[in-house]
């Protein structure tokens, strides 16, 4: 039996907003000394950036980049990441046990972004764990007054005439979770919050903020956080963030492959919570939803390894959370994305966590190759093709029984129209053994030819790509997919991530 649906024009959910192709990188293990930044490797450009990794990363289509951190920022002096190189103090960092050199600082963060190309915008986070409100406006006049100020001339004097223009900021980072330095209750962090977005504000009105929601929807606090933020910040925030890393549980894979109902139903509770307080209040504002830390990460392994760690070692740049990613996860992923575009309307921004060697889609060896990870390519795609106008898609597919979520659709879908008219499917079936034929019904919508259909599948789900076979998976195009009298037909591989592209 196929699972169809069907897509009308009049019939949409929201336009993209780019930035949902946005990753992340915090200074935890090797993301960025060894990842981005490694001076003398032959790849390196006269600042240390490894362009291997830049061309990988130009290449996955990241549009926004999220820094410091995570839970590196509840601790991070932005003070010690600027100015000379040889001046600049090593610190702990509690949040990752490291050393931090801070070698690689913030105007290293903006020269790297402009080296990605224009397309590739910052998005900043502030510490309001260990700091507060006066240390947020020092950074933000350090970083985008145009001069004349002190510390918009100590910028100039580092060597940055140019203001780096950070529109985008997170107002702290999980502050919901007791291992966050500097963990605060709703009330606490709601005011904090509050009072530094309308600071940051009496700099520079235009500012976008992020008021940190739960750090994942299982904290016992989900929800009434959100609620309580919200009251104290309504109208001084753009969006609140959200939070997810899945893993399979119990080696549940079907649930695993689920992932997305979850991800879809926090999604809604979200949006429903930040619509409650906005009829509380009266208001006729939107917040919109960053979700800034989403992915695969398969935690029960770090909790494991946290847990032996001498706490004597302050290492620097220590291999941490380098999960290498199969075919499943990269399946999960693909789901995950097509759960964000089925939400475009409400979410904004959103950040792969994180970019390079940390639950990353990219690897580096230091001294050695940069390579693709699974999950590389159904971001790349959905980067590449998901721009536009995202349809309403009702899927009718036959179903499997998970653990976790019970009956659930063996297929996940969405589609985006382009501006030129051209239309890309996104598919996933969940399905781990059999094909899952598939059937759209395209209406009045346009496209008469097809394009391609790529797809992200293996014999052996459990397959990656390592130091030693970096290619043993790669996409491949899918023969036998067709486009007739307004209906296009094609059969998805089982456990397979799939982009159908029509003209
Ligand atoms: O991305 C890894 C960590 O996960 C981040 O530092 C933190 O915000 C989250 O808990």
């Amino acid at each position: 039996q196929p699972a169809r649906f069907t897509l009308d024009p009049a019939f949409t959910v929201g336009t993209v907003d780019p930035r949902l192709f946005g990753s992340f990188v915090e200074h935890l293990g090797r993301c960025v000394y060894t990842g981005i930044f490694e001076p003398g490797h032959p790849s390196a450009d006269e600042t240390g950036l490894r362009t291997d990794v830049l061309e990988l990363i130009r290449e996955l289509g990241v549009t926004a980049v999220r820094y410091p951190g995570g839970n590196f920022v509840s601790g991070y002096k932005w003070e010690d990441s600027v100015g000379p190189v040889d001046r600049r103090p090593r610190r702990l960092d509690l949040a990752w046990h490291s050393t931090e050199t801070n070698r690689f600082g913030l105007g290293e963060y903006i020269a790297f972004l402009r080296k990605l190309g224009p397309h590739t915008e910052p998005m900043m986070a502030v510490n309001l764990g260990t700091r507060g409100v006066a240390e947020a406006l020092e950074l933000q006049e350090y970083a985008n007054h145009p001069s004349g100020t002190a510390l918009s001339d100590l910028r100039a004097a580092h060597g940055h005439e140019d203001p780096f223009g950070i529109r985008l900021w997170c107002l702290g980072n999980e502050m919901d979770g007791p291992w966050q330095t500097g963990h605060k209750t709703a009330a606490e962090y709601g005011r904090l919050a509050a009072e530094t977005a309308r600071a940051m504000r009496q700099i520079d009105p235009s500012v976008e903020l992020v008021a940190c929601g739960s750090s994942n929807r299982s904290m016992p606090t989900f929800a009434a956080w959100e609620a309580t933020v919200l009251a104290e910040t309504y109208d001084l925030v753009d969006h609140i963030s959200l939070h997810a890393y899945y893993e399979p549980a119990d080696g549940d894979i079907d649930s695993f492959l689920a992932s997305a109902v979850d991800m879809e139903s926090f999604i809604e509770n979200v949006i429903a919570t930040c619509d409650h307080v906005g009829a509380r209040l009266k208001s006729t504002k939107r917040i919109n939803l960053s979700f800034d830390e989403w992915n695969v990460w398969y935690q029960s392994r770090w909790q494991e390894h946290a847990r032996s760690a001498d706490p004597g070692d302050w290492p620097e740049a220590p291999r941490l959370l380098e999960d290498a990613y199969s075919v499943t996860d990269a399946v999960v992923v693909g789901s995950l994305l097509i759960a964000l575009l089925r939400h475009a309307d409400r979410v904004t921004v959103a950040c792969l966590a994180q970019l390079v060697n940390v639950i990353a889609p990219i690897m580096t060896e230091p001294g050695g190759p940069a390579w693709r990870q699974t999950t590389f390519f159904p971001f790349a795609h959905a980067s590449a093709y998901g721009r536009g106008t995202v349809l309403d898609v009702r899927v009718d597919s036959p179903t499997y029984e998970t653990r976790r979520y019970g009956e659930t659709d063996l297929l996940h879908a969405t589609a985006v129209r382009a501006g030129d008219g051209s239309v890309t499917v996104f598919a996933v079936n969940r399905g781990r053994t059999e094909p899952l034929p598939l059937e759209v019904a395209l209406g009045s919508l346009g496209p008469t030819s097809l394009i391609g259909h790529t797809a992200l599948a293996d014999a052996d789900p459990d397959a990656g790509n390592t130091l030693a076979g970096p290619e043993r998976v790669t996409p491949h195009q899918v023969p036998g997919t067709r486009l007739r009298d307004g209906v296009l037909s094609a059969v998805l591989e089982p456990l397979s991530w799939n982009v159908i592209r029509l003209c």
